[in-house]
């Protein structure tokens, strides 16, 4: 399997660091646009491979997509992270650009390779990415309910003072500090109902913690979290390496499924082979489908920013 990383910056070097570490791919690529700076990673990254124990063939390029060519899976980073205190939406700007060209640089040389989607605004990257590219929805994956699910987890774990990997819980809606749907619902601790364990008030804390887990971080480090965003980019190729029919929550294009059309935007899917096998509906309640159709105007609202 051979994945490409654009961008290499914190996001995409932690991306080909944990890609190659679970040692499932063949071949990882980085490529960026600053000279020098995709290969210095790159080597910086292979030189731990007899420390961690990896084969994988870590390299870097810039800005030569033709190093990229035959790509399994394209995994786009590129573009301007956040500031302490600005919003997702406030990059589409810079952001849009930059995706449109890297998803065509993509795939000239790589046409049938499967995308992620992980600069922001995510969703409407992705949206953007369905309208520029044409290509078969399958094959355009938004990342951010997986990391948002495991901002969610580490929340609730720290709350019932559980180890994370007893918990489960998924965040479906939009990527934003406002869009997101912690469904605490459904959470469980060693598949006991988290309402079990925790009140109203504290699952409503969990949840507000978990929205603005990304906003958390930037605040604390200046610049937006790569550690955990690299690690669930990994987790959703290796589910496309091995084919495992992984259900994971991603931003896809939705036609009619939760009563939405014309977007994409975070629900639970199956991932294998061919990327998106399918979209799982989940019952929601009254009050979940309203936050749902609330996040979808708002991922909307700034799709309606995009010069398509
Ligand atoms: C985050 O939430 C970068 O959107 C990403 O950290």
């Amino acid at each position: 399997m051979k994945v490409t990383v654009v961008g290499a910056g914190a996001v995409g070097a932690s991306c080909a660091e944990y890609i190659a570490i679970k040692n499932f791919a063949s071949e990882v690529v980085i490529l960026d646009i600053k000279e020098g700076f995709a290969e210095g990673k790159a080597m910086d990254l292979m030189q731990t491979a007899s420390l961690n124990g990896f084969d994988t063939k870590i390299t870097g390029i810039t800005n030569d997509y033709s190093k990229t060519a035959n790509s399994d899976v394209c995994v786009i980073t590129s573009g301007i992270p956040r500031k302490p205190g600005m919003t997702r939406e406030e990059l589409i700007g810079i952001n849009a650009g930059i995706v449109k060209m890297v998803s065509s640089n993509l795939l000239e040389h790589s046409p049938n390779t499967i995308l992620i989607i992980v600069s922001n605004p995510m969703d409407t990257m992705a949206y953007l990415v369905h309208k520029t590219t044409g290509i078969a929805k399958n094959r355009i994956i938004g990342m951010g309910g997986a990391l948002d699910s495991a901002r969610f987890k580490y929340r609730l774990a720290e709350a019932l003072e559980a180890p994370i990997y007893d918990i489960n819980g998924m965040v479906i809606g939009g990527h934003s500090d406002k869009g997101m749907i912690p469904l605490t619902r459904l959470a469980t601790r060693n598949s006991v109902p988290v309402t079990e364990f925790l009140s109203e008030d504290r699952l409503e804390k969990v949840a507000a913690d978990t929205k603005v887990g990304g906003a958390t971080l930037t605040g604390l480090l200046g610049t937006s979290a790569w550690y955990a965003p690299g690690a669930a980019v990994s987790g959703m190729v290796q589910a496309i390496a091995c084919d495992t029919h992984k259900m994971f929550p991603v931003s896809t294009l939705l036609e009619g499924e939760y009563d939405l059309t014309d977007i994409s935007i975070g629900v639970p899917v199956i991932l294998g082979k061919n990327g998106i096998e399918r979209i799982v509906k989940i019952k929601l309640t009254d009050a979940e489908k309203s936050k749902m159709q609330e996040s979808a105007a708002a991922v909307k609202k700034t799709n309606g920013l995009l010069e398509l």
